[in-house]
């Protein structure tokens, strides 16, 4: 068996997801923890409704960041996780973090990177007026949406196309591509 956390800022709909696709008693990977940085956000009530234990904290609580993220490591280490998955964690991750679990942060991310990294990034496809976008799965660095691509799904741009459409249609492959890819690696990776 491994263990995964969930990060999330948000809506939580990918750690949904991520819930629902770790349900089956006696599968290979488990959620043991969902991390938080926004405690009130939609997220962290998804994990406690599915009894998911989280690490919810106020940032402005800790001195800075390095501080906050040994908050984090400890938790991870309490509940013996091994890979993480951010999912709409809007913060960088920072080397307190990267360094114990260098290729085994994931993150996914509404374009095809390097395109439009950073925030926004289904409008800022939809300004560039780009007829292509999609999702990547990528390893996790110091960059903002930098490091090695795992996967990707290429998404039309139609001409009629708004966020509102735009962003459905990217979210509803994230919602596929994500666990998918994300649970297959962390189930075939055998960590010591
Ligand atoms: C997703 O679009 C993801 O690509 C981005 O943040 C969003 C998170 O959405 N990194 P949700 O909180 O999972 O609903």
């Amino acid at each position: 068996m491994t263990t995964l956390a969930v990060f999330a800022s948000g809506h939580g709909s990918n750690l949904q997801r991520f819930i629902e696709e770790t349900r089956a008693p006696g599968d290979e990977a488990r959620l043991a923890l969902v991390v938080s940085d926004q405690p009130g956000c939609r997220a962290v009530a998804l994990a406690r409704q599915a009894g998911i234990p989280v690490f919810a904290f106020d940032p402005s609580a800790y001195p800075d960041k390095a501080a906050f993220e040994r908050g984090i490591l400890r938790e991870l280490r309490a509940h013996d996780v091994r890979w993480i998955a951010l999912a709409g964690y809007m913060r960088l991750i920072g080397p307190t973090l990267l360094e114990p679990f260098r290729e085994r942060i994931l993150n996914v991310h509404p374009s095809l990177l390097p395109d439009f990294p950073g925030k926004d990034a289904i409008g800022q496809a939809l300004d560039a007026g780009a007829r292509m976008t999609g999702v990547t799965i990528h390893y996790v660095d110091e960059g903002m949406d930098t490091g090695t691509p795992i996967a990707q799904a290429r998404i039309a741009i139609a001409d009629d196309d708004t966020l509102e459409s735009l962003s459905e249609r990217i979210h509803t492959v994230e919602h596929r591509l994500y666990p998918a890819v994300a649970l297959n690696l962390i189930r075939e990776t055998k960590i010591p």
